[in-house]
């Protein structure tokens, strides 16, 4: 999605903005642009990718020390020139770069053009930025006045930073429901959607709150709310090194991210999981453990992968616990006026932590009186904020557009609630209990293990690489690793590809199976394994190819599939750790030896900030 950079202070602002764009690269846009103040305000935007916009500006005077840069993910018209941003005013001075979607812009745009506004673009952004400059000029008030004035009449949710030529030593920021987070360094600010265009200069940074606004000078940080009220900073350390963000040698941070999981899931159970000395704890949901143990029910919202993760937590939760657990798409969830209150306990993932459509349905279930757990992998995050407890999955920052690292790091953490709170319900035996701990200490390394059959997964994917469709099977807890690995194939190598649960192939998806169809079978050893057994030899019998993930050790399987993954045995209720790993590297080799840029997929953003 949209990416926001900016900076005001010493230095030559254009090459950091610029440097913070590429950084931003991974949220996924389709035009960028800048604007600065040199002789006047200058405005450089162009559709397609960073370096086309650093082509176009190649030659230019770009010096000044203040600049604000976007990279834009069309929503309002389509990716082109005149809509990438930064907008400007109709008389000019101001430039606007936005984050987010102005809901009403359709009303405030007619009331401009009743006014005489001329627009020069389709976006709802540049209506904002015309209402600014209209309110500042009938009301005769300063600019920030006149984003207050502005800000209460626009409906939806936004990050906007604003330079203004009048003022060429203050850049002007507001947030609502979008992340805008500001670097504070030595004599200078660093304004961006995320950490990582700051986290070479700074690592003391402010979030900005809903309803702020942020006035910024090279030496000063005002935050003000919308009643113009000044709020006190609070700054906070980046726990972010450089090298998390950087590709370290790796050809794509997809394969790093993917490779990284030995490390990333000990992260997500360091100082919780003592197996040695048989204990659980859970900082973020030690008060509410005992509560979560007497719920009625849990309702897991997530989208995309951390969906997944919810579906592979429902089999989780309702085994270890004895609690029912719905698991729901959030945007679904939201806008169908589900039956929720006081009571109920929402379980919200997500890797971003600024997903809209899982933001605004935990806002209106804790409206309605529902406690909000959060399992975030992005500290400080609006949904991690807003949540009334919560577990951070600890995987670090994931760039990679298609997410890898953070579902291993989610599964770990959900298993690890689950088994918090049945141990506090009684509902799990202290064996039991036990096993499980030492079952997921020992995940990390039976993850290195997987990762070194990644040049054999190579080797399966060139053989498969052109097919046309792919059907990924499982049950139990590998329905959702099917899930999964077919939402993988399907955002980095474009082959359309379906997840079933193994036996409901035979209701319907079977009528496409015939000797052109790759069939992936989740298939570890479990309690379902001989229904899968009996399921691939349905797909034997129509002549399907079958590429099958098992177990160390499986004797029945490699006997009829035409490839045969094997991974480390694990319990069926921590295996989708291991199991989703071949399906990561089979749909990232698939998608490189097709030639596409994995880590930026086409139409995908790593963060999606729009519902
Ligand atoms: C898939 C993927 C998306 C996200 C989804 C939710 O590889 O990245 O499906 O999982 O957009 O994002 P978060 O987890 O940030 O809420």
């Amino acid at each position: 999605m949209c990416g926001i950079v900016a900076y005001i202070g010493q230095r030559e602002a254009y090459p950091i903005v610029l440097k913070g764009l590429k950084r931003l690269e991974y949220r996924g846009y389709d035009s960028a642009g800048v604007a600065l103040i040199n002789n006047g305000l200058q405005v450089y935007k162009k559709k397609g990718k960073v370096a086309e916009l650093e082509n176009h500006v190649s030659g230019k005077d770009m010096r000044s020390h203040i600049a604000i840069g976007h990279t834009r993910w069309a929503t309002h018209g389509e990716p082109s020139d005149r809509n990438s941003h930064p907008h400007v005013s109709g008389n000019g001075k101001l430039a606007m770069i936005h984050n987010g979607i102005i809901e009403n812009y359709a009303q405030l745009k007619q009331e401009l053009l009743n006014q005489g506004h001329i627009f020069k673009s389709d976006t709802d952004t540049e209506v904002l930025t015309h209402f600014i400059e209209e309110i500042q000029k009938s009301n005769h008030c300063t600019l920030e006045e006149a984003l207050r004035i502005a800000l209460k009449r626009v409906v939806g949710a936004y990050v906007i930073v604003i330079v203004d030529e009048d003022n060429p030593d203050t850049l002007i920021a507001a947030r609502k429901g979008s992340p805008l987070v500001i670097g504070v360094g030595k004599g200078e600010h660093f304004l961006a959607s995320d950490a990582s265009p700051i986290v070479e200069y700074t690592k003391e940074v402010v979030y900005v709150n809903d309803y702020e606004i942020a006035i910024i000078k090279a030496d000063e940080l005002i935050l003000k709310n919308i009643s113009n009220e000044r709020q006190t900073p609070y700054i906070q350390k980046l726990d972010i090194e450089l090298a998390a963000i950087e590709k370290g040698g790796y050809d794509h941070f997809m394969l790093k991210e993917i490779f990284e999981q030995p490390q990333t899931i000990f992260d997500s159970l360091r100082g919780r999981l003592d197996a040695k000395n048989g204990t659980l704890t859970i900082g973020g949901i030690r008060e509410h453990a005992e509560m979560l143990s007497k719920a009625k029910r849990i309702i897991i919202v997530a989208c995309g992968t951390s969906w997944h993760a919810g579906l592979v937590a429902e089999y989780m939760i309702e085994e270890l616990c004895r609690i029912p657990v719905e698991v729901e798409y959030a945007s679904e969830f939201r806008y169908r006026n589900p039956v929720v209150g006081p009571g109920d306990v929402i379980i919200a993932v997500s890797q971003s932590g600024e997903t809209a459509d899982t933001l605004v349905a935990i806002e209106s279930a804790k409206e309605k009186g529902a406690i909000i757990l959060g399992v975030c992998n992005v500290v400080g995050s609006s949904i991690a904020r807003l949540s009334d407890a919560g577990a951070y999955t600890h995987a670090g920052p994931e760039i990679g557009v298609a997410s890898t690292k953070a579902f291993t790091a989610q599964l770990a953490v959900l298993c690890l609630i689950g088994l918090k709170v049945a141990i506090v319900k009684g509902s799990i035996t202290q064996q039991r209990f036990q096993h499980l701990l030492d079952e997921l200490d020992h995940i990390p390394e039976k993850v290195a293990a997987v990762l070194k059959l990644n040049d054999r997964i190579k080797e399966i994917a060139a053989k498969y690489k052109d097919a046309r469709d792919f059907l990924y099977l499982g049950r139990g807890y590998n329905f959702p690793v099917a899930l999964e690995g077919a939402l993988k194939l399907k955002e980095i190598s474009y082959i359309h590809a379906e997840g079933y649960p193994a036996a409901e192939m035979k209701h319907g998806p079977i009528a496409l199976v015939d000797e052109n169809l790759p069939v992936v079978f989740v298939a570890t050893r479990d309690s379902y394994y001989e229904k899968v057994v009996s399921n691939i030899q349905e797909i034997k019998a129509r002549k399907g190819k079958v590429i099958a993930v098992v177990t160390e050790g499986d004797q029945v399987i490699p006997g009829m599939a035409d490839d045969i993954i094997m991974v480390p045995e694990a319990d069926e209720l921590v295996a989708p750790i291991l199991s989703v790993i071949p399906l990561q590297l089979l749909a990232y080799h698939i998608g490189v030896l097709k030639g596409f840029d994995v880590d930026k997929p086409r139409n995908l953003a790593k963060s999606v900030t729009v519902e």
